[in-house]
């Protein structure tokens, strides 16, 4: 098999956001948490057109994590209803998102109308080129697990590093070539365990809400300085 060429490889195709930092936001402003998130998503928004507007195909953001369900009951509540509103929108405003949307993540665990809506909103998207993965109820590990049993279920009796990658929610996108996490902590929180492998990785203090263009251009500019070996020498 032919080799991909370096800068082909060195290009940053998709980048993965961990946007943290929405509760520590708020409360700085003394407001409830659930406000942090509702200006989080404000930030995704303008995040996802910047990413547009300078060329990368992919973009995946974590908007709920399969831990995420511990949080209170509120700040839950008012999560799946800014989800809820920004899938609404999409429809509505077809040609101000033009991203095909994917959801990672085990949708199962919704109720019939949300996952219906989600569901609906991939279809009427897939025939775009560029691609958004909101990661909603996803978990790494739990990501692992499902593509297993499905290939069980398909009775593989033999896996490859391609059909398990096949096999799990990303299967339609390339691996992220950069991942950053605002918020200042230093984990990646079982986000895209698989898929990160060769990943650079960034980590700002900023909080998510506070995250622009021009914080995003930072991070673009600290990935074109790194040398991506992918094994090699
Ligand atoms: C982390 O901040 C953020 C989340 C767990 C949720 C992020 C969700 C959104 C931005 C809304 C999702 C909806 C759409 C439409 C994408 P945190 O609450 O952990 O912040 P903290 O570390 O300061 O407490």
């Amino acid at each position: 098999m032919m080799e991909t060429p370096i800068e082909e490889r060195e290009r940053l195709r998709h980048i993965a956001f961990i946007m943290d930092g929405n509760g520590r936001w708020a409360k700085k402003r003394g407001l409830p948490r659930e406000h942090g998130h509702r200006f989080g998503v404000k930030a995704f928004e303008r995040i996802v057109e910047h990413c547009r507007d300078i060329g990368i195909e992919t973009v995946t953001v974590y908007a709920f994590s399969t831990e995420n369900w511990r949080r209170p009951q509120r700040e839950v509540e008012a999560i799946m209803k800014l989800m809820d509103h920004y899938v609404a929108e999409c429809e509505r405003r077809m040609e101000k998102y033009d991203f095909r949307v994917r959801f990672l993540g085990d949708k199962s665990v919704f109720d019939a109308e949300r996952k219906a809506r989600m569901e609906h909103l991939e279809t009427i998207t897939q025939h775009r080129s560029r691609t958004l993965n909101i990661a909603f109820n996803y978990g790494g590990r739990d990501e692992i697990v499902h593509a297993c049993n499905r290939l069980i279920a398909e009775g593989a009796r033999k896996v490859t590093e391609e059909s398990f990658s096949r096999a799990l929610y990303t299967a339609d996108s390339a691996d992220p070539d950069l991942i950053i996490r605002t918020g200042g902590d230093l984990r990646i929180s079982n986000f895209l365990l698989w898929q990160a492998a060769y990943a650079e990785l960034y980590f700002t203090d900023v909080l998510w809400p506070d995250f622009g263009p021009t914080e995003l251009d930072a991070a673009i500019e600290e990935f074109y300085t790194r040398k991506r070996r992918f094994g090699g020498v």
